[in-house]
């Protein structure tokens, strides 16, 4: 072993004994989000810990050791002299307002749902086999179609669908438009509720998330003209669609190649396809930080297993970046790939035959 450079031990102990209390910080945002005690603190200025156990219906005990651990990570404020906490407007946003574009507490249930699987993913690392999107936790499904959720709401009708050439104009006259790997299906819902008189059909090979899709189009009122069904990204039914879209799965599949050109079989003349993939530049190099971090590791235990368990296995991974992108489309016989949005944590290309 080299000599130890005292400082640089240092230095990373810091670090990783504050990815430790950040682990720890999960289950206290998830324990603050289902309480409602960041709900309690919204617009309630400086209040103590007596006071916001009695709006949240807990114990004082409890919130104010949670409040403690809130005030010690930065995620609330606390006045020493008047012994209150208070949640900043800025804090609200994130972990408060289940309608604000940067709500976080949805998204601890992703790595919730991943140490239930540690032992599959251990059995995954060593004989190299998949684990299918369905064998995880339950509490992955509902976790990545919130996270999700929010920035489709924020971008998705107001940027994404605009960048691509003449979509807006079809969607508003009348256009069929296939939403494949659509998960819970929200993409397929806000893009039905902005459109009015276009037909929407979301396709996921995964029946749980199907059913979860349906009941989401039954309580947003868009079933006459949203309908789910469960089927593969490669022989999913239908033709002639003037928008097919992928949010967030291409790099799951098995045969993204294939689930590309089952899509060109299926586009309408001068259809367009939307392909929305997590935000990764071409090279490892430059996606070595927070965002690379984050779905490096939602890469590993989610996104490479899955893709692992379909066949041909190709377990592009979710940092695939632009080039890697533009070369499955070109396989499977598209002519022009085009970047037109992106944001930190999304890339938006428009695809066309
Ligand atoms: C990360 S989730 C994204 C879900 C949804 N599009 C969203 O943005 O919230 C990936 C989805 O792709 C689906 N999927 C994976 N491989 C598939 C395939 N070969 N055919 C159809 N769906 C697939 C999974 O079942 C899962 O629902």
């Amino acid at each position: 072993m080299g000599a130890i450079d005292e400082n640089k031990l240092n230095v990373f102990i810091q670090q990783a004994i504050g990815d430790l209390a950040a682990g720890f910080g999960g289950v206290m945002v998830s324990l603050g989000h289902k309480c409602g005690l960041y709900k309690g603190m919204h617009d309630a200025g400086p209040i103590t810990a007596g006071q916001l156990a009695e709006r949240a219906g807990c114990a004082e005990r409890y919130v104010r050791e949670w409040l403690n651990s809130q005030a010690a990570g930065g995620y609330v404020e606390y006045d020493a002299a008047k012994d209150t906490y208070e949640l900043t407007p800025e804090q609200a946003m994130v972990l408060a307002d289940e309608d604000s574009p940067v709500f976080i507490p949805h998204a601890w249930e992703v790595p919730a749902s991943i140490w239930f699987d540690e032992d599959k993913l251990l059995r995954a690392f060593r004989t190299g086999e998949g684990v299918a999107w369905g064998e995880h936790h339950h509490r992955l499904f509902c976790g990545n179609a919130a996270f999700f959720k929010a920035p489709y709401q924020a971008n998705l009708v107001s940027n994404w669908l605009p960048a691509l050439g003449g979509v807006v104009e079809k969607l508003s006259a009348g256009a069929r438009v296939a939403d494949v790997g659509c998960g819970h299906g929200h993409s397929t819902i806000i893009m039905a509720e902005a459109f009015p008189n276009s037909r929407f059909v979301g396709f996921d090979a995964h029946a749980d998330s199907v059913t979860a899709a349906r009941d989401n189009a039954g309580k947003a009122g868009v079933e006459d003209r949203v309908h789910y069904e469960i089927s593969s990204a490669k022989t999913f039914p239908g033709k002639d669609y003037d928008l097919v879209c992928f949010f967030d799965c291409l790099h799951d599949m098995g045969d993204p190649v294939g689930g590309a050109r089952h899509a060109a079989e299926t586009l309408a003349e001068d259809g367009t396809v939307m392909l929305v993939e997590p935000f990764a530049n071409d090279r490892l190099e430059d996606n070595l930080n927070t965002i690379g971090r984050l779905f490096y590791s939602g890469s590993t235990t989610i996104c490479c297993p899955h893709s692992l368990s379909e066949e041909v296995g190709m377990a592009l991974g979710n940092q695939a970046g632009e080039t890697r992108l533009a070369r499955i489309f070109e396989e499977a016989g598209f002519n022009s790939f085009r970047r037109v949005a992106e944001n930190p944590f999304n890339l938006v290309f428009e695809v066309k035959l």
